[in-house]
């Protein structure tokens, strides 16, 4: 025992951006099996080995640390649902993506940045994981930029890029969130959404400040969730997961993160990322916000750090 809090660690070790890999092999069957994995990393030239780390926990666990080769792919930029579909608990992981076998054998996606088809090289038992190491036979890699992930939130180099170029609009929106629960408010449409304000020249973190103290409800500005273009109306929109305490709020309502309760939301790009939300809270894909994965329970999302 070290003390340590597991949830607090995995919380440290999301605060750096990775890149996403879909690391995938053969079963018995001939039929393709794969996960998502950050953990991926680069070993050693000659030989050419790469490492990922594998849940013992994982549905996968008996395939991959049985199968002679694997392959691992780096999803591009635009790949976010193929993540999506490779961590969540699909019944056919693969219905969905188009893929090959590589010449080693190992299944490869359609549209990755970058690939590698190895043979098993070793594997090294760590702790909750194993660390499977690969020896690459064959690869290839294009030009394309590649999906990030960092305190749970995908981010792309363009979005990033773009939001410190363009000369569009700047806009917050906070993720108000208290047991399971989101903050909604009239968006002016008819439908409802996000509390949302426009950065002005005291930036975003002031815009946020001044967004949360105008719902009366003490909240606690967490961190970046999402970062999209709404090229309609020519703006970046930024928000961010915000920890609510009690209180009752002078404008919205709280309402369940549920399908049904999210159905009038007017703007599409804040009804998908509030359904990811309601997905990742369901599977506990937040280190320290949420608690266990495997069983979909849904956790307050910045409790006590
Ligand atoms: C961005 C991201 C990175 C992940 N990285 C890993 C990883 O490196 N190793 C791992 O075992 N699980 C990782 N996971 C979790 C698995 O993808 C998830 O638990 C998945 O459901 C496992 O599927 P399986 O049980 O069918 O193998 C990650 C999930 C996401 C969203």
């Amino acid at each position: 025992m070290t003390g340590i809090d597991p949830r607090a660690l995995r919380s440290a070790f999301g605060s750096f951006m990775t890149g996403v890999t879909v690391v995938t092999a053969m079963d018995d069957h001939q039929k393709p099996v794969g996960f998502t994995a950050n953990s991926f990393t680069s070993v050693s030239l000659e030989p050419p080995l790469l490492l990922v780390c594998l849940a013992k926990t994982s549905g996968n666990y008996d395939v991959l640390t049985a199968a002679a080769n694997f392959a691992v792919n780096v999803l591009a930029e635009d790949q976010t649902e193929v993540s999506n579909t490779f961590a969540r608990p699909v019944e056919d992981r693969f219905a969905t993506v188009k893929w090959r076998r590589g010449p080693n054998g190992g299944p490869v996606l359609e549209g990755v940045c970058a690939w590698f088809d190895c043979s098993m090289h070793q594997q090294v038992d760590a702790g909750d994981h194993v660390i499977l190491v690969g020896e690459v036979q064959a690869f290839d890699s294009t030009p394309a930029p590649g999906l990030g992930y960092v305190r749970g939130a995908y981010v792309t180099p363009s979005t990033g890029a773009d939001l410190l170029t363009s000369g569009t609009d700047l806009v917050v929106s906070a993720i108000i969130i208290r047991d399971g629960h989101v903050l909604l408010v009239d968006s002016g449409d008819g439908g409802s959404g996000l509390p949302e304000a426009a950065v002005k020249t005291d930036g975003a973190s002031a815009a946020l400040t001044a967004l949360i103290a105008g719902t009366d409800v003490p909240a606690e500005p967490g961190f970046v969730y999402s970062v999209f273009e709404d090229t309609g109306r020519r703006r970046q929109h930024i928000s961010f997961l915000c920890q609510a305490d009690a209180g009752v709020p002078s404008r919205g309502t709280f309402v369940p993160l549920s399908p049904a309760a999210l159905d009038d939301i007017s703007d599409p790009a804040v009804l998908s990322m509030l359904e990811r939300l309601s997905q990742e809270m369901e599977l506990g894909q937040f280190g320290i916000y949420f608690g266990n994965q495997n069983r979909g329970q849904v956790r307050p999302v910045l409790q006590g750090d």
